[in-house]
């Protein structure tokens, strides 16, 4: 049985851990919930009881063995290292440690055993965009390594937290019954007016900038995809480039990839492994295709559309959907801890 503390209990994705612990039994001797001192006393569902939110203060990890943080990437630093000194080990949802070489980052049917190499008692679980397309390409690297693959990713609005589903929604409800008024406008520009999180409207539109600018003009979740991909497949000269998109989705990314390997893979090979593959599902032939929608709730990533390259013989194109919140998100950090519990 495991102390478990959880910061940020209230988030979409600490709420998704809540709900994944419950589901997969994990062994919880105690939990304590985390979230800021505007939810303190909250009482959130747990375990057929309730748990009491509580702020972080000085020795509010102390006797916890496991420590899951899903908050953002400033609050991972300042208390990530403070739980880790008080003993816990510490999976950390956010960015804040991915790319530190004494920090493994983890996918549980990738690279488990990384998991057990963190010295500084810090793991790492990988973005969202590319823990989906990661757990899916796995399989494919394995057999015959990818030498370059080019990606567009259609990212869901969730995967900016509660202020990304709050900003669709009311977007959206602005939208209800207006749709003669947008045939005539044939925009939603002067109809809705752009949120905080995004600058243009998210609602009946798709925003080729996700992330926020960073070198060369790549975006810092394109960037993730490029180096996390490295550090979670051990292939540091993987050739990676891709264009990350924001869609009026609410939970569930999609990634549409182009695959070369070193030596040629053919789609019936490909097939093969994909449906040997644990946590992929395939959904793939005649009409079959995954989307965004049949993957949100369930724990596989699902994988269709698989076709050889003609431009690239023995390249392949796919496309791949997995709910951020759960594979993406909670999902495998709640593995990584049944890992280490063990
Ligand atoms: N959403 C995704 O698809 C996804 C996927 C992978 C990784 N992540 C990462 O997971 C982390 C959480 O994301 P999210 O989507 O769950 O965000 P979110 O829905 O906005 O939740 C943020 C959480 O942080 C808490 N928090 C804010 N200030 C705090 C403070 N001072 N002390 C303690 N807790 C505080 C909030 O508590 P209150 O409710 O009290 O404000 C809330 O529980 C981020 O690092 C994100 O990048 C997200």
């Amino acid at each position: 049985m495991a102390r478990l503390g959880v910061i940020g209990a209230t988030g979409l994705v600490g709420g998704e851990m809540l709900r994944i612990l419950e589901e997969r039994a994990f062994p919880v001797d105690e939990l304590r919930a985390f979230a800021s001192p505007r939810s303190e006393g909250r009482r959130l569902p747990f375990g057929g009881g309730e748990v009491v939110c509580r702020v972080l203060e000085p020795g509010c990890f102390d006797g916890l063995d496991l420590v899951a943080v899903d908050v953002d990437d400033p609050l991972s630093v300042e208390w990530s290292p403070v739980a880790a000194a008080a003993g816990a080990t510490v999976v950390d949802n956010s960015a804040a440690f991915r790319m530190d070489d004494d920090v493994p980052l983890v996918v549980a049917e990738v690279n488990p055993g990384d998991a057990h190499r963190a010295p500084r008692r810090i793991v790492s679980n990988p973005n969202c965009t590319t823990m989906v397309l990661v757990t899916a390409l796995a399989p494919l690297h394995r057999a015959a390594g990818i030498d370059r693959m080019v990606v567009s990713s259609y990212q869901s609005v969730s995967g900016a937290g509660w202020p990304g589903i709050h900003e669709l929604d009311d977007q959206w409800t602005k939208l209800d019954g207006r749709s003669e008024a947008l045939r005539r406008a044939g925009a939603v520009d002067g109809v809705i007016v752009p949120g905080d999180v995004w600058p243009k409207p998210i609602a009946g539109n798709v925003i080729p900038l996700a992330g926020s600018v960073k070198d060369a003009g790549y975006t810092s979740e394109e960037w993730k995809l490029v180096h996390e991909s490295r550090k979670i497949l051990h292939a540091p000269d993987l050739a990676v480039t891709a264009t990350c998109v924001r869609v009026p989705v609410f939970v569930g990314h999609a990634l549409a990839a182009n695959v070369a390997f070193h030596r040629p893979v053919r789609r019936e090979e490909a097939i093969d492994l994909l449906a040997a593959a644990p946590g992929v599902e395939l959904v793939d032939g005649g009409d079959g295709y995954p989307t965004p929608l049949d993957g949100a709730g369930v724990d596989p990533v699902l994988v269709g559309r698989v076709r050889d390259d003609p431009s690239n013989p023995g390249g392949l194109d796919l496309w791949v959907t997995g709910d951020n919140l759960r594979k993406g998100a909670a999902l495998n950090t709640v593995q990584i801890l049944e890992a280490l519990a063990r």
